[in-house]
């Protein structure tokens, strides 16, 4: 057996006391897309031409399920409350393919009967069956990425889809699913306060159940940081923000976390597992994984080229690294997630999660309630409006000191 997925190696005592295991998700990572959009910086990839995409895809979802096989001891028993299937550009693999993964993670995990199972899906990449398919293959939830509804914003971020494409595919994923979830970006290269709000108002026309708007970033080693696009000055962004939130909550939309908006019953159970430090086993090419044990908390990371994890993980031996993270780091990891929550924590929550006592940020705490960045109420521990507006300046108060 690989060594990162021996159990008895991550069951022996340590200094942590987690006095239960949180709730367990899976993430399932897909990693080819069309073409390589230029402000990206997922572990997303062209395909070479030449390549038998439909083989590939069977043989990539051989690799996910003999990863799954080969992680099983370390989750063994646990049910799962969430899937998601992202990417990359999910919506290019084939419901059949799609179906035989799912099937594959039923069989081998015990999966809650509600279980939410997401798929990513960008317009452009299907058509009208597939979305039927995907529903039928066990998918419940589709997140669509639309990104802009503006033909020019969409060529300036180098997608492949265009306006009326992305509205086609949020009539599909109305029409076949329960619920899904809408990805838009603002503060594109050339967008004005007006044109961010006609993306908004076409975008809550499709009355989506869940919406994420992201602040387009500009990320290490992409395109965009190589060739910096003109993009709209911090005032106008700060101006589109509370357009955003001045909108979404007309149309009855929640921001309960700092970029995601839904209604009553729809916010994303995969999601909210990762900000409340919850569990997550993550499969695929570059996945990252979160898992407890009794006396520690294990982070993963697989192969990152398509090609190298699936030679490993039809090996049974798809990890790259695995770390425990140190007791020191652990306040600071459970913030970074924990802080983007509208609702934030209660104290339990913080110990049950890290295994580390009130007094390990009782002083940033304080600090943090000085400078009015977060209230108390009871055990009960949320960010301000002024904290979620200065977040990672709240966030790093719970730096490891020294
Ligand atoms: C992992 S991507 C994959 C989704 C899908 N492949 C797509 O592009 O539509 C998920 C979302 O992250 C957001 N995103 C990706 N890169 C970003 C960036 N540099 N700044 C802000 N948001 C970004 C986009 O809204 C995207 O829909
Ligand atoms: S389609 Fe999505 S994952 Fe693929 S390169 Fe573009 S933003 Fe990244």
């Amino acid at each position: 057996m690989a060594v990162n997925n021996d159990v008895r190696h991550y069951l022996r005592p340590g200094t942590l006391q987690l006095p239960a295991l949180p709730p367990l998700s899976l993430y399932l990572h897909l990693p080819w897309c069309l073409k390589k959009c230029p402000y990206c910086d997922f572990n997303s990839h062209e395909r070479r031409t030449g390549v038998d995409a439909r083989a590939q895809q069977g043989r990539y979802v051989d690799a996910l399920l003999a990863d799954l096989e080969a992680s099983l001891p370390l989750v063994w028993g646990r049910p799962v409350y969430s899937v998601f299937i992202g990417g990359g550009t999910p919506s290019l693999f084939e419901p059949d393919d799609i179906d035989r993964l799912i099937a594959g993670v039923r069989a081998r995990l015990p999966l809650e009967p509600m279980c939410e199972i997401t798929l990513e899906a960008n317009p452009g990449t299907f058509e009208r069956e597939r979305f039927a398919a995907f529903r039928a293959a066990g998918v419940t939830r589709l997140s669509v990425g639309v990104q802009s509804f503006h033909d020019r914003h969409l060529k300036a971020l180098g997608r492949v889809h265009d306006g009326a494409q992305a509205r086609a595919a949020l009539q599909e994923a109305a029409r076949a699913f329960d619920t899904f979830n809408l990805d838009l970006m603002y503060a594109l290269p050339g967008q004005t306060l007006a044109e961010l709000e006609q993306d908004l108002r076409t975008a809550l026309d499709f009355a989506p159940p869940h919406l994420s708007i992201y602040h387009l970033t500009i990320e290490p080693n992409t395109v965009f940081a190589k060739f910096p696009p003109r993009l709209p000055d911090e005032d106008t962004a700060w101006d589109m923000l509370d357009r955003i939130t001045a909108l979404t909550a007309d149309a009855g939309l929640a921001r309960y976390e700092v970029s995601a908006y839904a209604r009553p019953g729809h916010r994303c159970v995969h999601n909210l597992n990762y900000w409340e430090f919850g569990d997550y086993l993550g499969l695929g090419a570059g996945a990252h994984g979160k898992l407890s044990f009794p006396h520690r908390i294990v982070r993963q990371v697989r192969h990152r080229q398509p090609e190298r994890y699936m030679e490993q993980a039809l090996a049974g031996d798809a990890v790259a690294q695995a770390h425990e993270v140190a007791r020191a780091e652990l306040p600071l990891e459970f913030m970074l997630n924990a802080l983007r929550l509208k609702d934030g924590f209660s104290l339990t929550d913080y110990t049950e999660r890290t295994g580390m006592p009130p007094s390990s940020i009782a002083s940033a705490l304080q600090q943090a309630e000085q400078s009015g960045w977060l209230q108390r109420e009871g055990a009960w521990i949320r960010p301000t409006a002024r904290g979620f507006d200065f977040l990672s300046d709240l966030q790093q108060l719970f730096l490891p000191e020294g």
